[in-house]
């Protein structure tokens, strides 16, 4: 009976240098991996939550002579032929969280504990509703308040203003509040300090057990963008009129060409039916080009 007892001690010893926690998410079944390949002949089985019998089962030769379970629980109907013992936790809470199974198999000459799991829960938070509450008195304080509800393990939340400073702790203000039936955590931070209204302040929840981390930013007021804004308006109007201009512009000398051309044409018209007039006159009144020399002194004058 002594060595008994001793071999169980060095098997939950071993066991548990080996134990390995599994890592659950509430509301989903959670799988105690568990394999054992040499459990034949008579034999029972137990699942233990701690101390607390979960699942118990005889067998001889392969055959389930009895079983009895928690209905949150479940377990392969063959697994002394298959050697796959998991166990698993349907429908696993937040109660399971830092729990230990074993897994223990009772034969004629001999006790094991042939599989020790512990157990981590984890629930993701909601996104945080992230308040920004100005005072009344300009320059005065502003109170930021951050909430998240429904995670599991409790989480941190951390601050920061303008995606790098983090405010003093004395400005921070965090109370932690769980659930008495689902024992899920809703958190609430306030931070509460003299800050401008351009700064942006964000807050930060961070699940660790789920490596989840939720950041939600309240955007100060911006005053820069107003600016550029107006000098945008500024810009368009500015382009708007020097295209106007330039259109005028280019109308105006496309004109002026033109009326150029007419005149120009007139003129080469007027010198030709001068020259042909010129020429028949020239040819037929000779005396008529003293009066044609004298009309360029009569424009002059
Ligand atoms: C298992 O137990 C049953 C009933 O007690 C017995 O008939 C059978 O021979 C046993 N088998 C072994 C391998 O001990
Ligand atoms: C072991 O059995 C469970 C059902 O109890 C099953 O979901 C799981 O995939 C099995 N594992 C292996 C490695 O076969
Ligand atoms: C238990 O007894 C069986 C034969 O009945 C033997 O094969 C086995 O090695 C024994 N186990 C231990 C741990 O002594
Ligand atoms: C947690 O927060 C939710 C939603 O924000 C609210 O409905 C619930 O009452 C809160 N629970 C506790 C215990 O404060
Ligand atoms: C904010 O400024 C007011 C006066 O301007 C002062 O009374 C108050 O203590 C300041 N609060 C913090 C948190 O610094
Ligand atoms: C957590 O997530 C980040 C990026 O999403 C990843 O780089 C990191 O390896 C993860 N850590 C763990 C422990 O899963």
């Amino acid at each position: 009976m002594l060595w008994i007892s001793g071999l169980l001690l060095w098997c939950s010893t071993l066991c548990a240098c080996l134990e390995k926690c599994e890592q659950g998410v509430v509301g989903q079944t959670l799988q105690l991996p568990c394999f054992y390949q040499e459990a034949f002949g008579n034999f029972s089985m137990e699942w233990k939550r701690d101390s607390e019998v979960v699942l118990w089962s005889v067998w001889w030769d392969d055959q389930r002579v009895a079983l009895w379970r928690k209905p949150s629980v479940a377990m392969a109907a063959d697994a002394p032929l298959s050697g796959n013992f998991s166990l698993d936790l349907l429908d696993a809470g937040p109660t399971e969280h830092n729990t230990t199974y074993g897994l223990f198999i009772n034969a004629h000459n001999y006790s094991v504990l042939v599989c020790s799991v512990c157990v981590r829960m984890a629930a993701s938070f909601s996104r945080p509703q992230l308040k920004r509450r100005t005072s009344a008195v300009p320059g005065g304080e502003v109170v930021f308040s951050c909430h998240s509800s429904g995670g599991f393990p409790e989480p941190s939340v951390s601050w920061l203003i303008n995606d790098s400073q983090t405010p003093p702790g004395d400005s921070v203000e965090t109370v932690v509040m769980t659930h008495p039936e689902s024992h899920l955590y809703n958190i609430t931070s306030h931070l509460t300090l003299n800050i401008s209204k351009q700064s942006n302040v964000s807050c930060t929840v961070d699940n660790e057990a789920l490596n989840e981390t939720i950041t939600v930013t309240s955007y100060g007021v911006k005053i820069s963008p107003v600016v550029s804004r107006a000098s945008e308006a500024m810009w368009i109007f500015s382009t708007a009129l020097c295209v106007v201009v330039g259109v005028m512009v280019a109308v105006g000398v496309a004109y002026q060409i033109h009326l150029d051309r007419v005149s120009k044409r007139k003129k080469l018209e007027y010198q030709e039916s001068n020259l042909h007039r010129g020429r028949r006159r020239r040819h037929l009144y000779m005396d008529e080009t003293d009066e044609l020399k004298s009309e360029p002194i009569e424009t002059d004058v």
